[in-house]
């Protein structure tokens, strides 16, 4: 006999003469659905991933502020050829996105995070070659400097290796139009990384089993 069933059966067995014990049934059936539906507990990595979102959201504001130009001039440098081979330009589809494990996901935002953060401090050295102000491509290395360390972290707390991303080679710059063109360059594509980002964290969560926030 389930549960259920008992319970339903004693309360009609007793509701005539037992009002008290009545009370007391249907508080311990409370307590019952309660604790049986109780969720389990939480994976550590919804924590970090909670904390990725805020580290990608800030980032994702402090890009549009790698460059300044004014209104209509960015239409000079629309379609501009990709100049910085190294710097990830992601490009990946739907089905590709579905298809990765957790550990893949998380090694290739490594990857990708790694690589931003190289042409992010290479950056902040350009800007600072021509004299320009470089406190927004510091805001976005120290970002992607705390992001690193919480991909790290979930990989090794799922004992995976954190995959090592090539130096690249980064061009020196000379005039103030080219650490112009190279923030241009890097805005955009750190856009698209933010975006693309979240939703893999979005995805993660849910593979996880996480909380919604
Ligand atoms: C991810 O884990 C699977 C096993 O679950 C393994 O076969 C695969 O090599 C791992 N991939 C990476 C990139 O570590
Ligand atoms: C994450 O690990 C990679 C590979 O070991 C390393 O290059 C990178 O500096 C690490 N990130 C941080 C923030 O320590
Ligand atoms: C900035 O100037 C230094 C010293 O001239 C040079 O070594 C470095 O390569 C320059 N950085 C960039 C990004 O051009």
């Amino acid at each position: 006999m389930s549960l259920t069933v008992f319970l339903i059966s004693y309360v009609i067995s007793v509701i005539h003469d037992s009002t008290p014990c009545l009370l007391c049934l249907l508080l311990l059936a409370e307590l019952f659905v309660h604790s049986s539906s109780r969720p389990a507990p939480h994976s550590p990595l919804c924590g970090m991933f909670r904390s990725m979102n805020l580290q990608l959201e800030n980032l994702r504001k402090i890009s549009d502020d790698l460059y300044v130009l004014a209104d209509g001039e960015l239409t000079n440098f629309e379609g501009m050829e990709h100049q910085l081979d190294a710097l990830p330009h992601i490009q990946h589809t739907a089905a590709h996105v579905t298809s990765l494990k957790v550990n893949e996901s998380l090694s290739l935002l490594s990857l990708y995070t790694q690589s931003f953060r190289l042409h992010a401090d290479w950056l902040i050295t350009a800007k600072e070659n021509v004299s320009f102000p470089s406190q927004s491509a510091e805001g976005a290395s120290s970002h992607l400097l705390q992001l690193s360390n919480l991909i790290n972290a979930s990989l090794l707390q799922i004992g995976e290796e954190v995959p090592q991303s090539a130096s690249p080679t980064l061009p020196v710059v000379s005039t103030a139009f080219e650490v112009l063109k190279f923030s241009i360059e890097i805005s955009g594509q750190l856009q698209v990384f933010c975006d693309w980002s979240k939703r893999m964290v979005m995805r993660l969560k849910r593979l996880s089993r996480c909380p919604r926030h």
